[in-house]
């Protein structure tokens, strides 16, 4: 069975993409088979594996999009799978592996255009499909907006697991705060419609601190998010017993933001350098504590 994760915080500019992205081009890089889909509408990690060019076509008809599943909803989740998706100039595969379902900016319109049935929320819709190619893959990853309405729900609703990204300071504590109180709200409208095969509904097992600047004290907003944390778990909201700030923390370094220009993952930029190898070990360390903190029902 695939391990699903969401990567989520109710703060944006946190890290989430950028995590996202690099932690899924490592585990493809260790030989895992993942599959990201992007659930943000702004499409950050959409353009970013599949290069603006390539992007635009799928923007320009919205065939191949995640929302195109919904409405007209003639197409399937597993048609809009892109193999392998980051290529280099010549339209080689520069990392096999990795695959994607990419969003476009009509993705927005699931939040208000889209009248779902009541009795078939699109989260369920989409399970129902995802359920088709899970067996293709070792870990399917959902890239969600700071929120918890209806594209991240589709996240929330299949994943097992949630990783939380964070920065050192108030305002990521207060989103990780928010998520957990608007992912139990959404466990119980949604309660209803799962299925015993479907596992646990998500809980958080990880968080993940990002952009670390070097020589930077972050023990007392570390400190703060561990009690939240502890908090959270002794009361059983939303938090599973093996939930943990994750031992590896990203640095902050300019190559990260490059990369995004350049459209590869951190590893692949082929920069000589200390920086860009230290940040590409840290996503590469993370991708290893995450497959050693499995649920106990995957282990
Ligand atoms: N480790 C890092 N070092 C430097 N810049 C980073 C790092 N992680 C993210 N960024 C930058 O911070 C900004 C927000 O990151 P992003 O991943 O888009 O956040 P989110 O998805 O949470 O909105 C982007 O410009 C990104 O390039
Ligand atoms: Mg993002």
């Amino acid at each position: 069975m695939a391990r699903k994760i969401a990567f989520l915080n109710y703060k944006g500019g946190v890290g989430k993409t950028s995590l996202i992205v690099n932690t899924a081009a490592s585990l493809a890089r260790r030989g895992m088979r993942v599959l990201l889909m992007d659930f943000d509408t702004q499409s950050n990690a959409s353009i970013w594996l599949m290069k603006l060019e390539r992007w635009n076509k799928i923007n320009a008809t919205g065939t191949g999009s995640i929302y195109s599943i919904f409405d007209p909803g003639v197409t399937r989740l597993k048609d809009c799978v892109i193999k392998d998706v980051v290529e280099g100039k010549d339209g080689e595969k520069l990392l096999p592996g990795l695959d994607l379902v990419p969003t476009t900016f009509n993705l927005v319109d699931l939040e208000g255009e889209y009248k779902p049935d009541p009795k078939r929320p699109s989260y369920v819709i989409f399970q129902e499909q995802l359920a088709e190619i899970e067996s293709n893959y070792d870990f399917i990853l959902f890239d969600c907006p700071p929120n918890v309405l209806r594209a991240s729900q589709n996240g929330v609703y299949c994943a097992g697991e949630i990783y939380v990204p964070s920065n050192p300071d108030a305002l990521s504590l207060i989103g990780f705060t928010l998520l957990v109180e608007k992912l139990l709200r959404f466990q119980q409208s949604s309660a209803s419609f799962r299925t015993t095969a479907m596992g646990p509904a998500s809980q958080v097992y990880g968080i993940v601190f990002n952009s670390i600047k070097a020589n930077t004290d972050i023990e007392v907003p570390k400190m703060r998010m561990q009690l939240r944390l502890n908090q959270f778990k002794t009361q059983k909201r939303g938090c599973a017993p093996a939930a943990k700030i994750c031992t590896t923390q990203i640095r902050d370094a300019m190559i990260v933001r490059r990369a995004v220009t350049l459209g590869l993952p951190v590893f692949l930029v082929g920069t000589e350098g200390s920086e860009a190898d230290s940040v590409a070990n840290d996503y590469m360390r993370l991708a290893t504590e995450i497959i050693e903190n499995a649920p106990p029902e995957i282990k």
